[in-house]
């Protein structure tokens, strides 16, 4: 099948290069198990799993009978004040896989809104316990955390930021990990974990007490994987319980067994 430039103008693609991608489209129309077909007819091997998000493979006959048979029942109810027994059931098994501690399920449609969301459960948290002053956040260079401005603004992706970085004040970034001595490590790097003492630092300068919440990747991704060194998270974890400051991993790239 041949697709032209006209045929394709309409779609504004992001992260792409619009005008190159549509003189030489690159365009997938099958995809089975590992398989992805395009649209010269050529097997491709799909070895990011869509983008990370389809790791049971592409085509697979039970989820589409799945799908098929929800659509049927309830296709889709609102979830304000009015509620369908899937997505309570959903949240109860996602809560049986979690740590023991962590029990509520707040479901988005993106990694971005988890993490603008996130934002705002933190603002919101502190709020309501009275601690509304606390509204600094702590990312960290080469951070990925999406598209939205509040991921916007914790990304340490200068690419990604350099013409909205202002937009959400009050965030600051700590060193990342990446070392050249640890490239070629097996597992955790021993040495780095120092850097999480960037937080103590910040809460020195800012006043512990007005950070709201500092935001890592557990292991970052779109940076290229940077493994996190060993004691980083656990000197991370005892900073933020110092100072009353909430820990968020964002794990849209490295959970559940992504
Ligand atoms: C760590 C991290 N956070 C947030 C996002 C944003 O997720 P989404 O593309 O679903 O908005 C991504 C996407 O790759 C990610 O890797």
């Amino acid at each position: 099948m041949q697709y032209q430039t006209n045929t394709l103008e309409h779609h504004w693609m992001p992260f792409t290069a619009n005008r190159d991608f549509k003189a030489e489209p690159r365009l997938v129309v099958h995809g089975k198990g590992i398989n992805y077909t395009d649209h010269n007819g050529n097997k491709v091997i799909d070895g990011a799993s869509g983008l990370f998000c389809c790791a049971a493979g592409h085509g697979r006959q039970e989820i589409a009978d799945a799908v098929a048979k929800q659509l049927m029942e309830i296709d889709y109810s609102p979830h304000f004040q009015i509620g369908s027994p899937p997505s309570f059931e959903l949240a109860r098994r996602v809560a049986a896989l979690t740590p023991d501690d962590i029990n509520h399920v707040f479901f988005t449609n993106s990694g971005s809104e988890s993490i603008d969301t996130a934002l705002k459960i933190a603002m919101a948290y502190h709020s309501a316990r009275g601690q509304g002053h606390r509204t600094k956040f702590v990312s960290r260079e080469r951070a990925y955390h999406g598209v939205n401005i509040g991921g916007t603004s914790l990304s340490g992706l200068m690419k990604n930021r350099e013409i909205f970085g202002s937009v959400m004040p009050g965030v600051v970034h700590m060193r990342h990990t990446w070392s050249p001595d640890a490239r070629f490590t097996r597992g955790q790097p021993e040495q780095g974990a120092d850097l999480a003492d960037d937080l103590e630092r910040f809460a020195q300068l800012l006043g512990g007490q007005n950070i709201a919440a500092c935001f890592v990747e557990p292991i970052a991704g779109s940076t290229g994987c940077l493994v996190p060194p060993k004691g980083y998270l656990e000197r991370l974890r005892d900073i933020c319980d110092t100072y009353g400051i909430l820990l968020v991993f964002d794990e849209v790239i490295c959970g559940f067994g992504r």
